[in-house]
This record gives structure tokens, sequence and C-alpha cells, in this order.
């Protein structure tokens, strides 16, 4: 039997008739039909990029402003989308849009917003990198039941931040973001809106992530199906095409992926300029050739267009293939550049000064793993012990900043570590000091095969019990979780 896999690598190296073998022996035909998205009936659609424009997320409107509380209403409702050209996949939205929709916020304003869940599931909402109260964390088990609604509130006391929601019910949160349960959430404050940098239709969130479709073109859900997954989504659409202006753009990139991690650069190698991270921006902008981003983790980039001809087209590539078939994970998006544009935007020199790091006052040790032998239903571990709701793991003082030493304890699955409530400092990586894109503020730190980060979190905001845990959420929703109390 060959392979997913191959049988994905078959299709696309050989469009027009290939032939397969095994249960896969179905001729992949590349049409002059307008579907863009060829089915057949034993193998996973051959996609066309370029298809589809990207999506931009729309932008919600409260309901109410009244009170100092902007107030939102979402509805967590099935829908169909186009991702693939001319088929519609049925997905899990929030409020019927693929992916979820963003929300402006601004810091010191609070946020509340009603979530009515009208799925066949539980869910639980929780928005990523952000300090709240322990009962608005969208905790596992403190779930919507279906037909029923929360409304959970963002104090947003905390500086500006490039966050993202997303479900975090019970065992169940890996299917649902997978399926489609995340949206953007932009918070802003007055450091962040004094910089002159590109605003409005200019400062555009991509959501980068990857699926598997069955032959009738739907999303598959396997646990820890990685190698299968192999058609990559920007905005919830596969390979779309951007129309740009020859002018500077600010990209909110997330890696919304549930377990793959992509390494993303401009096909011409052209200058990428990180400006941001997990919680905001970084003191000062760093100019690459590529930006790394494991599950969860968000680069705020600058790109300037104006470099190019008007005309140009070039393709965003991942060069994070971790194996798989190049045609499908090696590009992203394209960036078509079709008109100029004035441009008054800038890239400070300086863009924040962070708080000094306050002397640590505990430390605590951190060791992912996850039984990497292959065998059905793989369990994961935080410091060899499975995700436990009722098991409170970790014992910290309110106010104390600790040093955690994390380890990824697998030789070959790599790891991050997402924290709830704080937003941390990355001190060391392998005894060195971490890359300029690891200088700010990070919710969410890679974690390789046999490293040791060490990050540094303080924990005064919130009392409560709040968790930690990989964010390659199939690992999560595996036991790669654990929980602290902050009292
Ligand atoms: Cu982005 Cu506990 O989650
Ligand atoms: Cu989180
Ligand atoms: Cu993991």
């Amino acid at each position: 039997m060959p392979t997913r896999r191959s049988v994905l690598t078959a299709g696309l190296a050989a469009a027009g008739s290939a032939t397969l073998t095994g249960a896969a022996l179905t001729p992949l035909l590349r049409s002059e039909e307008p579907l863009g998205t060829q089915l057949t009936s034993a193998a996973s659609p051959v996609v066309e990029k370029y298809r589809l424009p990207l999506s931009i997320p729309r932008v919600l409107a409260p309901y109410s402003t009244a009170g100092g509380v902007d107030r939102y209403r979402v509805t967590m409702q099935s829908a169909r989308a186009q991702i693939l050209p001319g088929i519609q996949t049925d997905v899990l939205t929030y409020g019927g849009h693929f992916p979820g929709p963003v929300i402006q916020a601004r810091s010191g304003r609070a946020v509340s917003v009603e979530q009515y869940n009208t799925l066949d599931m539980p869910t639980s909402v929780h928005l990523h990198g952000a300090s709240v109260p322990e009962q608005d964390d969208g905790k596992p088990m403190l779930t919507i039941a279906p037909g029923d609604r929360r409304t959970y509130t963002y104090p947003n006391q905390q500086p500006h931040a490039s966050l993202w929601f997303h479900d975090h019910a019970h065992h169940m949160e890996s299917e649902h973001v997978y399926r489609g349960l995340a949206g953007t959430y932009l918070l802003t404050d007055a450091v962040e809106q004094a910089l002159p940098l590109p605003k409005g239709a200019y400062d555009v969130p991509i959501a980068i992530r990857d699926a598997r479709f069955d032959e009738n073109g739907q999303l598959v859900y396997v646990m820890g199906d990685h190698p299968n997954r192999t058609t990559l989504l920007a905005n919830g659409r596969a390979y779309p095409y951007f129309e740009v202006a020859a002018r500077k753009y600010r990209l909110r990139l997330l890696n919304s992926a549930n377990l793959r991690s992509v390494r993303l650069r401009l096909a011409d190698g052209g200058e990428i300029v990180q400006i941001g991270s997990d919680g905001g921006l970084l003191p000062k902008p760093y100019a690459t050739d590529a930006v790394a981003l494991s599950p969860g983790e968000r680069a705020d980039v600058v790109i300037d267009f104006s470099r190019y001809p008007v005309g140009t087209r070039l393709v965003l590539q991942n060069t994070n293939l971790e194996g798989g078939p190049a045609d499908q994970l090696g590009e992203v998006l394209r960036f078509d550049v079709v008109r100029t544009a004035t441009d008054r935007s800038e890239v400070p020199s300086e863009l924040r000064t962070l708080p000094p790091l306050p002397t640590p006052t505990a430390e605590r040790t951190v060791v992912l793993s996850m039984d990497e032998s292959g065998g059905p239903d793989p369990k994961g571990f935080v410091n060899g012990k499975v995700y436990d709701p009722d098991r409170v793991d970790d014992f910290i003082r309110y106010g104390a900043s600790e040093v955690w030493t994390v380890t990824n304890g697998n030789q070959f699955v790599p790891h991050n570590l997402h924290i709830h409530l704080v937003q941390f400092r990355v001190l060391e990586r392998d005894g060195k000091a971490p890359g300029p894109a690891e200088s700010g503020l990070k919710d969410t730190v890679m974690v390789m095969p046999g490293e040791t980060v060490k990050l540094q979190a303080t924990f005064d905001t919130y009392r409560g019990t709040y968790l930690y845990h990989c964010h390659l959420i199939d690992h999560s929703a595996m036991g790669m979780m654990a929980q602290f109390r902050v009292s």
C-alpha cells in the first residue's frame, strides 16, 4: 500500500495521467474545467495553486460599547467554506467564518464575547496569550454545552499583542481547532498606535496551517496525523494569491496548525523585517530572510513590496518540509504586485521598551515527552504525567517571577511550550542567548528534540488555576498538558 503521502506526491508529480497502485489506482486528471481541484474516488484532491484570492478575515463589530466594554456576540456554528478551489468543505466556525473573525481590542478597555454554541459538541473558548481571570480562560472542563451560551470577559489589562482565540474543550481542542474553531484578536495600545507602521488595509493577519482532505474535499482529522496533512492553507484557503500594492505591508503571521512548524521565506530570498512576536512588538526590528513559527506562535513582519515592479509574482515559501512533499508543503501563498501606492509608513529603529526582568524568586523544571514508538493511542506527558484536570501540578506564589527550564525529552518529535496567563521572556536556548526573533514577549516557545529552553515568567496578574502545554495540540490532547495554581 502506498502511504497517503506517496499517493499525494505521485498525484501531483504526474498530474495529467498519474498511475497509482493499490486502493488509490485512480488517475488524477487535470482538465480544462474551471474547477481548480480534481476529485477522484480514492485519492486526495490535487490542488491547483493560486486559484483563490487570499481571504481577509472580517473584523467583528461590537453590538454595544456602553459602560466602557465592547460587547460581541459570536455563534459557534457549522458552515461550508471554499478551502479548495471549486469545492465546499464542511467546517466548524466562529460566526460562520473560516478561519474565524478578527476582534479588535484596546488595552485598558474590556471586551466581552457571548459565545453561543450551536454545535453538537461541548466547546470552550480560550484567548491565547491573554491574561484573564480563571473563569474566562476557556478551561477544558468549563465547557459550553450544545445549545448553551457563555460570556467571556477579557479585561485587556496588558500591552498590545497579536492574540488569537480557539477551542480548548477537554480532549477535543485539537479536532475542533483543526475543523475551524480559531480566530484573531488584535490588542492595541498607545505605544503601538504612536508608531508609523503600516495600518488599515496594509495591516493584514495571515494564519497559516496544514490540513488533510478526503476524496470529497472534506477535512480528515486523525490525531497525530502529521505526515498526511500536506495541504497548506493561508487564511483558510489552499495556496491563495494575494494582490498587493508596491509598498510596505504589515503581516501578522500566525501558525494555527495543529502539529506543523513552518519556516517562511520569500522565493527571491528578499528581506522580511520582523517587528513583533507573540506578545507584541520586539524592542527593535530585525531584518531576516526567514521566519520560523511553531504551532501557536506569531510573528509580526513588514515586507516592502516597493522593491518589486508591478507585475511581479512572488511566492511565500515554506522551507521546513520535515520530509514531506515539496510540491505541497514548499509553497504557502503568492504575492502578486498589482499596483503602485503611496506609502508614508515606516519601521522605526526602536519599537518599544520592555520592562527589566525582575530577580527570579523560584525555579521549575518541565520535561515534555510522548510515546515515540508509533503505536496506537500514543500518550503525551509533562514531567512524566498525563494531564489530569483534577490535579494541580505546580503551585506558584502570587507575584513570583520564575525561571522554567523546559526540555524536550524526545529524540525525534518537536514540541513547544505554551503557558496560559503570562507573556514570558526566553532567557536561553541550549545555554545560548536566544536570537532576535525571541527577544520580545512570548507565550509559546519552540523546543526541538533534546533541546532545553530557559524562560522567565512573572505571575502577578490573576490568581487561579491555569494550563501549560505543548501547543502541537494533538500532543496536548494526548495528555501533554499540566496545571499550575497561582495563590
Ligand atoms: Cu492556544 Cu492552551 O492554548
Ligand atoms: Cu493559551
Ligand atoms: Cu508536543
